[in-house]
């Protein structure tokens, strides 16, 4: 089955040569992108869709979010509107909560946050454990997530339970707790910070799920400075989120491990590629905390991704839309940088950027030949419309792998 995608006013492909097609067209194969170019040489597919004069873009990937969770936190955000700060002891109240939740409930509110995501353009999402804080309760975080998220992250370590020792729960984490999540799990993550995690902690965090295998991902520098980015970079991290609180030594180490890495290549696992700088703009406005330095780190060499961070702690949103709009407004990205990290970038956070017909797995977060055909067309002829006109639902038809995804599906599943 072929679909044509026609009349596009602006097609922002985010694809290795940054490429913006005007009046142009898509063809979707299955689940792959088989052509692109100008409108006028379309091939002929087996059904036509016309954009309208709409913008189309690779849809959302969403590299940050904690979806696994039960209860509400609204009492803390009023707290935290009226003055109190941000601290992570709030993630004890959703562990609460999560633990005396059922499979069915869990799977059920994990699903509904999915579709809401979906809905509003996001096309690859990752999530990951962090509310069970316990053997069982992280085991079956991990499971469930499997089962509604493209990738899933082990975050054992995203606090110490009530009750428990810091050096106890630190050896769980790296231990049984970790062999129950491994069938489930493709990365690991530690909130390194003061409250959570700290430095000699999270190293051993990281090098335990590195020996096991997982890939590496870390919280740091959200609420001051700290070792997080330095060890992301150290343990060779695929990102590092948050990122508020930065040193020039750690923008310095940051850029540096992008050094000679080529984004036009296209290879998969090439040993040069870098941390990528993950940006939660979302969470620094919840939080009150002061925006990540994206500019700065662009201006450096460093990769960006963008991410909603939903969680029901410091982002309760799904909204990517929202990140990329405050990226431009607040961050000063430009728009096609904003949508860049929001999509390549959080590809690139996942070890997604490449692969086609012929690697096992398809890219994500770019639209080019043998990529998988996830694509986000804007009610709006351009994709400026994003920070123009901030705050209106601007989706009109998402698409993932290959397949026509109801922009109304998040109401059906709640
Ligand atoms: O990414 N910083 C740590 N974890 C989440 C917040 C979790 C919570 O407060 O529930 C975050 O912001």
């Amino acid at each position: 089955m072929s679909t044509l995608i026609t009349n596009i006013a602006e097609l922002m492909t985010q694809d290795a040569e940054h490429r913006v097609l005007r009046d142009a067209a898509v063809v979707i194969e299955g689940e792959r992108i088989s052509w692109l170019g100008p409108a006028a040489d379309a091939p002929a597919a087996d059904e036509a869709v016309d954009a309208g004069g709409r913008a189309l873009l690779p849809g959302w990937v969403d590299s940050h979010t904690h979806l696994i969770f039960a209860g509400d936190r609204t009492a803390e955000f009023e707290a935290r509107m009226a003055g109190e700060s941000y601290s992570a002891g709030g993630i004890a109240v959703t562990t609460g909560a999560t633990r005396s939740t059922s499979d069915f409930d869990l799977t059920r509110l994990a699903m509904g946050r999915v579709a809401e995501a979906v809905s509003q353009g996001t096309t690859y999402l990752e999530t990951k454990t962090g509310y069970g804080l316990d053997l069982e309760n992280e085991a079956r975080s991990a499971r469930i997530a499997s089962t509604v998220a493209d990738e899933v992250t082990y975050l054992g370590a995203h606090l110490v339970p009530a009750g428990m020792d810091a050096e106890e729960y630190t050896e769980l984490v790296c231990g049984p707790m970790l062999a129950a999540v491994l069938p489930y799990v493709r990365w690991a993550d530690v909130f390194c910070e003061q409250g959570a995690f700290n430095e000699d902690q999270s190293r051993r965090v990281l090098q335990a799920c590195k020996d096991a295998g997982l890939g590496l991902r870390v919280h740091g520098n959200q609420l001051g400075e700290g070792p997080g980015v330095r060890l992301a970079v150290e343990f060779g991290a695929a990102s590092v989120d948050h990122v508020n609180y930065l040193s020039v030594a750690d923008i310095d180490a940051l850029a540096a491990s992008w050094s000679g890495w080529d984004a036009g290549t296209g290879q998969r696992g090439s040993g040069t590629r870098g941390t990528v700088a993950t940006c939660l703009p979302a969470c620094d406005l919840s939080t009150r905390q002061p925006l990540a330095p994206g500019r700065e780190l662009l201006d450096t060499g460093v990769q960006l991704a963008l991410a909603s961070n939903c969680n029901p702690g410091t982002s309760y949103t799904s909204s990517m839309a929202f990140c990329v709009t405050t990226a431009v407004l607040q961050m000063r990205l430009s728009v096609h940088e904003a949508v860049r990290a929001a999509t390549y970038g959080g590809a690139l956070a996942l070890g997604r950027e490449s692969g086609n017909d012929v690697d096992g797995e398809r890219a994500v977060g770019s639209i080019a030949v043998g990529h998988r055909a996830d694509l986000h067309l804007l009610n709006a002829p351009s994709a400026t419309h994003l920070a123009y006109r901030p705050g209106i639902p601007l989706t009109h038809a998402v698409w993932r792998a290959g397949v026509a995804q109801g922009v109304g599906a998040a109401q059906a599943v709640r």
